[in-house]
């Protein structure tokens, strides 16, 4: 929650990975607080519906929806996406680059270039992408926000079955360090959030089995997954007001697991 009410009404968040899980519930969050929300993702029928959702929830308090479908590994389309959001809403306050995926489980030795390309263009470049096309118009305000995904992965290493995932987020988690302390005294914050299993697609495709799902559940003492408000609820509080000295650092969301 924001400490000055209204805090939200009048800006503008910019969404990736908006038309599912984490992002769309994250749209909403947003929405209620009366913010303009940007929704961007590759999935078009996904993201439509996301929009329409906010619209039908929160069209009359003030906040507007924009669905625009990008993929976030091509530069000049999250260049575009950037222009597109700001020819909208004059402004974008806040970015939380959520679109993101392990794409395919895999053993270490048998990723190959293509798994591990993938996944860097999409969590890595991605991310990158995004806050190089977003920073210079914050820069120019003096203000901004942007929080990435990390994962509770890039903590674990993700033996047996995503390396090439964790070790991208590690990637995302270190980048947010970097940006965040770079521009730290010009207005600039920057965050990641790390969760441990969220109840998204995502974990589905994860969670492809029952004794799959019991491993995950053994490791978190709540028992149970996340939901993806509970991380929407997170990027609501780090981008605003109540949270001036937080910056650079990755924060756990994990029902007390995923250390093991
Ligand atoms: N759900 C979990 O357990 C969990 C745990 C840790 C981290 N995460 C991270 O949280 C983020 C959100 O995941 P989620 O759980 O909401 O999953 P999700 O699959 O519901 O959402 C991911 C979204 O990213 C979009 N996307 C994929 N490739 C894209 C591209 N090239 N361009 C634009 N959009 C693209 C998808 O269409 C989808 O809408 C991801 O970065 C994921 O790695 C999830």
């Amino acid at each position: 929650m924001p400490k000055t009410p209204d805090y939200f009404r009048g800006k503008t968040i910019l969404i990736t990975g908006a038309a599912s899980g984490i992002g769309r519930a994250t749209a909403l969050i947003f929405a209620r607080e009366g913010a303009n929300v940007v929704c961007a993702d590759i999935n078009e029928g996904g993201v439509e519906q996301t929009v329409e959702q906010v619209n039908a929830k929160f069209g009359n308090s003030g906040g507007q929806a924009l669905a625009l479908i990008i993929d976030v590994t091509k530069r000049a389309a999250v260049e575009d996406m950037v222009e597109l959001a700001l020819d909208d809403f004059g402004g974008i306050q806040f970015l939380f680059n959520s679109a993101g995926a392990a794409l395919r489980r895999s053993k270490f030795l048998d990723i190959d270039d293509d798994l591990f390309e993938r996944t860097f263009d999409l969590n890595v470049k991605g991310t990158f992408y995004a806050m190089q096309a977003v920073l210079p118009h914050m820069l120019a305000k003096k203000f901004g926000v942007i929080v990435n995904m990390g994962s509770m992965s890039h903590r674990r290493g993700g033996p047996g079955s995503s390396v090439h995932y964790a070790a991208a987020k590690g990637a995302v988690v270190t980048m947010t360090m970097g940006v965040a302390r770079e521009f730290a005294n010009q207005g600039i914050r920057a965050l990641s959030i790390s969760p441990g299993p969220v109840k998204t697609p995502f974990q589905d495709a994860a969670s492809s089995s029952p004794e799959l799902v019991k491993k995950f559940l053994d490791d978190v003492p709540m028992g149970r997954f996340g939901e993806p408000e509970e991380i929407g609820e997170l990027v609501l509080f780090m981008c605003s007001d109540a949270c001036q000295f937080m910056t650079a650092d990755t924060v756990y969301v994990n029902g007390g697991g995923g250390w093991r």
